[in-house]
């Protein structure tokens, strides 16, 4: 089974895009599709971004652990509001913080807003940014409009039969990915 990791990129106080998250978490296990695992960066609270990983003197355990989860992940689901027309520092911060680790990585984006466009504008600065840093961005989009109200706070959809219909179509183009990733890397020994 892959092991995928739902990043939640919302630190914000009484955020709404972690439903999303959770909704991911239920989606995949509930479906079989892999094990799953909620990497929350309102939890790890890390400070602004100093140096990359490699480059750090002493790594907290918080960095290290962080690192460890983004490394054993086969694939990478992230969940991210718009702010502004871009997406959160909270996740920049972490972006920037790993080198060689997102290389290759299939990376699924996610994107929240509480109006009608889901926070579609994210789409073009983020992906450009995970271009650069080498990770590999799957071509499928999961936009959630009026988040507060199409998900619980439990992560429950409002009208489940479209919203599981959407995720599928979604997961399995990381499904997928995952898949061609592990068959080139199984070429090369
Ligand atoms: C600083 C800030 C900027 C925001 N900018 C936008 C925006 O550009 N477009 C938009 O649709 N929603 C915007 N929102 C609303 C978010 O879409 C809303 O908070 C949503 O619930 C997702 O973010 P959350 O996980 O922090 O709750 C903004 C919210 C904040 C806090």
């Amino acid at each position: 089974m892959p092991q995928i990791a739902i990043l939640s990129a919302s630190v914000r106080k009484g955020r709404n895009s972690h439903r999303v998250a959770l909704y991911f978490k239920r989606f995949i296990e509930e479906k079989n599709l892999g094990n799953s695992e909620i990497i929350d960066l309102q939890e790890y609270n890390f400070p602004i971004f100093n140096e990359r990983l490699p480059y750090l003197d002493s790594p907290t355990p918080e960095v290290l652990d962080f690192a460890q989860k983004i490394r054993s992940a086969d694939g990478i689901i992230i969940v991210t509001p718009e702010y502004n027309g871009g997406y959160p520092a909270s996740l920049k911060n972490v972006i920037d913080l790993l080198t060689n680790d997102w290389r290759r990585k299939p990376v699924a984006i996610s994107t929240s807003s509480d109006g009608s466009f889901g926070g579609t504008q994210v789409i073009t600065s983020l992906q450009f940014s995970l271009w650069k840093i080498k990770a590999w961005t799957i071509p499928a989009m999961f936009p959630v409009p009026k988040v507060n109200v199409s998900f619980s706070e439990e992560g429950i959809p409002a009208d489940r039969e479209a919203t599981d219909k959407r995720a599928a179509a979604f997961v399995n183009e990381l499904l997928w990915c995952i898949e061609a990733r592990k068959m080139m890397d199984n070429r090369k020994q």
